[in-house]
C-alpha cells in the first residue's frame, strides 16, 4: 500500500493530483517493502527558480528529508546525467537511500496539454533542526551577511568566507587547467551566444535613446560583433562540462561548517569554464555592492569602482588595504580562484574573461525585462552601467568617475530630496494637508529645540496672519525663544503687481500688467494686509525675535529653512484664480539639511533676499516712495506700448 501523502503549497502549473503522482513515483518506489500502515509522507512545494520545474521538500519515513525535482522527462534525464558527470560520482546518501534513479515518466497536464514528466531526488542541504536554521543559506544571503555593516550577530568571519569561496572555485573548476590556445580558435567560438533578437537589442536601443548621455550604448550590437570578431585567436582555450547556471541561488552553504554544495545541474553543457565563473562573479558583485536604502538600487559609484576592479589586468587581484568589505570579497574570490585554476596568468586571459563578464551582463538584460529588477537582482540602469563600463575597458579605457551621469532617482538622492508633494488632479486638498502637516512637524521640532527659522514667501500670509495655517506654530516657536527671520514680497512695488496680474481679473489679460488699473487684485491686497497686521501683533509680543523684511528683488520660491528640514516651492505665473480654488497647484520639495548642495543653494538664496530688503518700520513712508517709483515705471511701459 503506498504511503499517505500530505502536500503543502502549490505548483503554479501542475495540478495537486499531478504533484502527488510525481511524488508517488519516487516514494512509492522507495518504500517498497516498507509500507507500514499509517506512514505519512509530507511534501512541501518550494518556490523554484525560473525553470518552472517542480521542486519540493519531501519527508519520507524511511529516508527522512530529501528534495524532489520533477520536470519534462528529457530535462530531468539531462539534469540527472549532468549531475553525475559533473560531480564525478553518485551521491552516496542518495544511493544508500535508493533515491539515485530517475523516476517516471508519467503524463501530467500542463496548460491543457499532456506532457511526459519524470522526477529525480537531491540530497537535502538545509537545517534539520530549529537550532541549525541560521547555519544554512543560499550563497547570496551568505555573502550579504558578510558585507553587512556594521557586522551583526551571524556575520560569518572572513576566514569562513574565504574557505567557502575556495570551495566554490574548486567545485566549478574541478582540477582542469586552462590551456594555451594552440589550434587557433577565435574568441567568438568560445563566447556564449548573445540572443540579440529577443529583447536584448531592443532594450539596448531603447536605453540608448532614453539615456542619450551614455554614449557607449549607441550601436552596441555592431560594436560587440565587430570587436569580438577582431580577437582572432582566443588567448586561453577550455572545453568541459560546465554547471551552466552557477548563480548564487544554486549554491547552498553551511556557514558554520564552511560546506558548499552545488545544485540544479539542468543547464549543464560543454563550454568554456569562464562562463560559469563569470555568472558567479557577476552575481557576487550584484549581491555585495551597497544599495540605496529606500529604492534598493545599487550605489552607482560603488558599482563602477568594483567593475573597474574586475577589469584589472592582474587576474588575482592582490589585497589592497582599507577596502570596503564588498570589494574585499571580490578580491578574495579571485585569489581563491587563481589558487585552483591554472592558466589565469596567461597573456590575454584577463581580457578574455572580461568578454565573458560582458556577455553574462548582456544576458541579464532579458532577466530584468522579463522578471523585473527585484527578481533579477539588478535594476536596468545599473546593469547598463556595468555593460558600458566593460565595453570601455575592452576598448582599452578605464571607467572615469566624471562620466557618471545622474538619473532622476540618483539626482534626488544626491540632493537629499526626501519628499516631493505633487497634487494629483482632484486630490489637491489631501496633498496640501500632507505637506502642511510635515511643515508643522518641522516647526514644532524647531520650537522644541529653540532653533531659529528662516522663510522667504510671497505674502507670508500662512505664517504671519492670525488666520494663517502655521500662525499658531510660529507663535509657539517665538514663545519658546526661537527667532524667525522672514523676507516677503514688497506689496507696494513691481513684483506685487506681477503677482496681481496672474490673478487674471478679466479673463483676457492673464500675465499682463494692466496699466490702466494700478490697483492690486483685492484677494492679494487682503492677504498682504492680514500679514502685516499679524506681523505687528507678533512684533509687539516678541520684539526683536521676529523680523520681517520686504524683498527688493523678486522672490522665486517659498523657502522654509528649519533645523530638521528644508522646503522649496517654486512660484509660477500660472493662473492664481485656479490656485485660490484648489489651494495647491504647484509642487513642493523637501530636503534633508545634511545634503550640502541644496543647503548651500537655499541658504545663500535666503541671505541674498535678507540682505537686499527693506525694513518694515515706517510703512507709510515706504509706500509713498514706492508709489512714486512705480508710477514712473508704469508710465515708461505705457510709452513703449504694452503688448
Ligand atoms: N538539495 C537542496 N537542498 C536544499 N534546498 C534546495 C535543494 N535543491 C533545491 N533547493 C531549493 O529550491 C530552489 C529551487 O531549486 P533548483 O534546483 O535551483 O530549481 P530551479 O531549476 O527551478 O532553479 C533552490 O534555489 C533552493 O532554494
Ligand atoms: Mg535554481
Amino acid at each position: 500500500m503506498p504511503p499517505r501523502l500530505t502536500v503543502i503549497g502549490k505548483h503554479s502549473e501542475l495540478t495537486a493530483g499531478d504533484v502527488r503522482r510525481l511524488v508517488h513515483l519516487v516514494v512509492g518506489d522507495q518504500s517498497r517493502g516498507d509500507s507500514r500502515a499509517g506512514a505519512t509522507v509530507d511534501v512541501r512545494v518550494l518556490q523554484g527558480g525560473y525553470s518552472g520545474l517542480l521542486v519540493a521538500l519531501v519527508y519520507a519515513p524511511r529516508s527522512g528529508l530529501f528534495i524532489l525535482k520533477g520536470g519534462p522527462t528529457g530535462e530531468i534525464r539531462l539534469e540527472h546525467e549532468n549531475r553525475a558527470a559533473f560531480l564525478g560520482s553518485a551521491d552516496e546518501w542518495l544511493v544508500n537511500n535508493q533515491l539515485d534513479d530517475i523516476y517516471g515518466p508519467v503524463d501530467v497536464e500542463i496548460r491543457d496539454q499532456s506532457e511526459s514528466w519524470s522526477a529525480m531526488a537531491y540530497r537535502y542541504i538545509g537545517s534539520r533542526t530549529y537550532r541549525e536554521l541560521a547555519d544554512y543559506s543560499e550563497f547570496g544571503g551568505f555573502l550579504q551577511s558578510f558585507v553587512r555593516t556594521p557586522p551583526a550577530e551571524g556575520t560569518p568571519p572572513e576566514r569562513t568566507v574565504r574557505a567557502c569561496l575556495y570551495k566554490v572555485a574548486s567545485l566549478l573548476v574541478r582540477n582542469a587547467d586552462l590551456q594555451n590556445e594552440e589550434e587557433g580558435r577565435a574568441l567568438v567560438d568560445y563566447l556564449p551566444d548573445v540572443d540579440w533578437e529577443r529583447d536584448i537589442n531592443a532594450s539596448l536601443t531603447t536605453a540608448a535613446a532614453l539615456w542619450s548621455d551614455i554614449e557607449d550604448l549607441r550601436d552596441f550590437r555592431a560594436w560587440y560583433t565587430e570587436a569580438a570578431a577582431a580577437v582572432r585567436v582566443a588567448p586561453v582555450a577550455d572545453r568541459r562540462l560546465i554547471h551552466g547556471d552557477a548563480h548564487l541561488a544554486n549554491i547552498l552553504v553551511n556557514s558554520v561548517r564552511a560546506e558548499v554544495d552545488l545544485i540544479d545541474f539542468g543547464k549543464g553543457r560543454q563550454a568554456h569554464v569562464f562562463e560559469d565563473l563569470a555568472r558567479f562573479e557577476v552575481d557576487l558583485v550584484l549581491h555585495t555592492t551597497p544599495r540605496h536604502a529606500h529604492s534598493g538600487t545599487l550605489v552607482q559609484d560603488e558599482l563602477l569602482e568594483t567593475v573597474n576592479l574586475v577589469g584589472d589586468d592582474d587576474f588575482a587581484l592582490r589585497d589592497s588595504p582599507d577596502e570596503p568589505r564588498h570589494r574585499h570579497c571580490l578580491r578574495m574570490w579571485r585569489q581563491e580562484l587563481c589558487a585552483v585554476l591554472r592558466g589565469t596568468s596567461l597573456p590575454g586571459a584577463a581580457m578574455m574573461y572580461r568578454w565573458f563578464l560582458l556577455s553574462e551582463c548582456l544576458k541579464r538584460i532579458r532577466w530584468v525585462t522579463t522578471n523585473g529588477p527585484v527578481a533579477a537582482g539588478v535594476d536596468m540602469l545599473s546593469l547598463l552601467r556595468m555593460i558600458t563600463a566593460l565595453r570601455r575597458m575592452l576598448d582599452g579605457h578605464r571607467y572615469a568617475p566624471e562620466t557618471v551621469i545622474s538619473t532622476t532617482a540618483e539626482a534626488l538622492t544626491l540632493l537629499r530630496c526626501t519628499a516631493a508633494y505633487v497634487p494629483m488632479h482632484g486630490h489637491e486638498l489631501l496633498t496640501n494637508e500632507k505637506r502642511n502637516r510635515v511643515k508643522e512637524t518641522a516647526l514644532r521640532a524647531s520650537a522644541a529645540r529653540g532653533a531659529s527659522v528662516r522663510i522667504t514667501a510671497e505674502t507670508g500670509y500662512s505664517y504671519l496672519s492670525t488666520r494663517g495655517v502655521f500662525n499658531s506654530r510660529i507663535v509657539r516657536l517665538l514663545g519658546a525663544g526661537a527667532s524667525l527671520q522672514m523676507v516677503i514680497c514688497n506689496p507696494y512695488f513691481l513684483e506685487a503687481y506681477g503677482i496681481s496680474a496672474s490673478y487674471d481679473p478679466d479673463g483676457r489679460r492673464l500675465g499682463a500688467v494692466v496699466p490702466d488699473r494700478l490697483e492690486l487684485h483685492a484677494d492679494l491686497a487682503r492677504k498682504f494686509e492680514a500679514s502685516l497686521r499679524g506681523y505687528e501683533i507678533l512684533r509687539e509680543e516678541y520684539k526683536s525675535l521676529v523680523e520681517v523684511r520686504f524683498a527688493r528683488f523678486g522672490i522665486g520660491a517659498t523657502v522654509l529653512l528649519t533645523e530638521k528640514a528644508f522646503f522649496f516651492e517654486p512660484y509660477f505665473h500660472a493662473s492664481r484664480n485656479r490656485r485660490e480654488r484648489v489651494l495647491f497647484d504647484t509642487f513642493e520639495l523637501q530636503f534633508e539639511p545634511g545634503g550640502l548642495h541644496m543647503k548651500r543653494l537655499l541658504e545663500e538664496t535666503f541671505s541674498f533676499h535678507w540682505n537686499n530688503a527693506d525694513a518694515i518700520t515706517d510703512v507709510s513712508q515706504l509706500e509713498e516712495r514706492c508709489r512714486r517709483a512705480r508710477t514712473t515705471v508704469f508710465d515708461a511701459w505705457q510709452e513703449t506700448g504694452s503688448s
